[in-house]
């Protein structure tokens, strides 16, 4: 699937889908806690589906009476069974690098696969400290397909060297089977969920600033969960609004938990009028609603210490820098390069296209910012590639045609239809070059 985008003026009302990261969470606590767990808000995104196809095959009951809500029938810690194949997590390394902590100290054997993306991503990074607790796995060659051994694991002392949630959650999810108590010492803020989760769930976890400790072999017990707007999705739409806002457009229970809203910073140093109200604690989780007013942006230098904080933003963040006055630099993300694409390579590549000077560095970027021309742009198959151009079309001298939008539907699948109901002008063609209605 193609898409082609056209300018247009941003206005409304938005609830956004279920959070991404907390929704695959919610599946495999679920299903690892004792009792029943009800999710509301989840997002039927590709990669969740795939996470919860993952926790059926190992011995999960998961009903699903409608797209955005799941019942668990957790199994309790101990009762999950070896699924006698592979299992396929598509393009999603939240769901392989979790799930490898959580089969890590299983009685049997596993194996994980992906798509071509998550098949050239990193995996010695979990596979490392998952040996320390006595994991066996076997990369290919540090990647996947991995395969995992169950073993009986036991705690560790372990520093995360690199920010990452993913490589803290999988760890997590071991020790709570392993013997003894594992502490986790972070380097730099990454999201929290799963540590608000697992309280959520009852498990007993202390933290004292970056360090966090977890004894092993505790119980989890279901309970109700509402997931909330995810604010990954809403980043697409507060930058739409900034550069394209025919009027106020505002965003309703949103995530705004702490540890995922560093782009709301950089904007404000930008000069973004973005107003952050209804602050309210559900499941563990902060969720709010979000108001931004179309506003003239100026270039910064984007402090290190925000990076973490907005690590899955920075497409859409560049867009924004394009449209700034002045020159945008970014510096400390050369985790960029290991997404779902090489997200500095290919959203140089993009801006480039579309007449923007941008120049790649190997941790960073630097843009400036001015007019925007139109294009053909490669999204390289990654999802919030292809949103953050759609973006920029909303502004852009000429149309913008977006190849490979596919995998939107690993994070947004109805993205589309959404970004249309509020000003975007999207339409779709195949491969072939055919229009088609069906976008999503
Ligand atoms: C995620 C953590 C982040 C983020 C990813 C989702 C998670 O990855 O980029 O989209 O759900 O834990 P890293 O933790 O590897 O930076």
């Amino acid at each position: 699937m193609n898409w082609v985008c056209r300018r247009g003026d941003v206005a409304g009302t938005l609830a956004l889908p279920g959070d991404k990261s907390v929704s695959h969470r919610s599946v495999m606590l679920g299903a690892i806690a004792e009792g029943i767990t009800e999710v509301t808000g989840f997002l039927p995104g590709e990669d969740c589906l795939a996470t919860v196809a993952a926790m059926r095959r190992l011995g999960a009951t998961i009903d699903c009476p409608a797209s955005d809500r799941l019942v668990i029938h957790g199994t309790g810690v101990d009762g999950l069974q070896e699924s006698g194949d592979e299992i396929y997590l598509g393009n999603s390394g939240t769901g392989m690098r979790l799930l490898a902590g959580l089969l890590a100290g299983m009685p049997f054997d596993s194996v994980l696969t992906g798509d071509r993306s998550l098949s050239s991503r990193p995996m010695g990074r979990i596979a490392e400290p998952l040996e320390q607790m006595g994991a066996a796995i076997t990369t290919t060659a540090g990647h996947a397909p991995l395969r995992i051994s169950g073993r009986r694991l036991h705690g560790i002392d372990y520093t995360l060297q690199i920010p990452s949630a993913q490589v803290k959650s999988a760890i997590l999810l071991a020790a709570l089977q392993a013997d003894g108590v594992t502490t986790l010492h972070e380097t730099a803020t990454t999201r929290d969920h799963t540590e608000r989760m697992l309280r959520w769930f009852g498990a007993e976890l202390t933290q004292r600033d970056k360090t966090l400790q977890l004894a092993g072999r505790q119980s989890l017990t279901g309970r109700s969960l509402e997931v909330p707007g995810d604010f990954s999705a809403a980043a697409f739409f507060i930058v739409a609004a900034l550069i394209a806002g025919a009027e106020p457009l505002r965003l309703t229970g949103v995530g705004v938990n702490p540890t995922r809203i560093g782009l709301l910073e950089l904007l404000a140093m930008m000069g973004a009028d973005i107003n952050v109200s209804e602050v309210v604690s559900r499941c563990g989780e902060p969720v709010a609603d979000i108001e931004v007013r179309r506003s003239d942006l100026r270039g910064i230098d984007v402090p290190p210490e925000l990076v973490s904080l907005a690590i899955d933003e920075f497409p859409v963040f560049f867009i924004a820098a394009a449209f700034a006055s002045g020159t945008t630099t970014l510096t400390g993300a050369a985790e960029l390069r290991l997404k779902e694409s090489d997200r500095i390579a290919v959203m140089a590549d993009g801006l480039k296209r579309l007449g923007v000077t941008a120049t790649p560095a190997t941790d960073g970027i630097s843009i400036t910012g001015g007019t925007i021309g139109g294009g053909s742009i490669e999204s390289r198959g990654d999802h919030r590639i292809a949103m953050a151009f759609a973006v920029a079309s909303l502004a852009a001298c000429e149309e913008i045609r977006i190849n490979e939008t596919d995998n939107v539907a690993t994070s947004f699948p109805s993205f589309v239809d959404v970004a249309n109901s509020v000003g975007f002008s999207i339409t779709c063609d195949d491969s072939y070059g055919r229009t088609t209605s069906n976008c999503n």
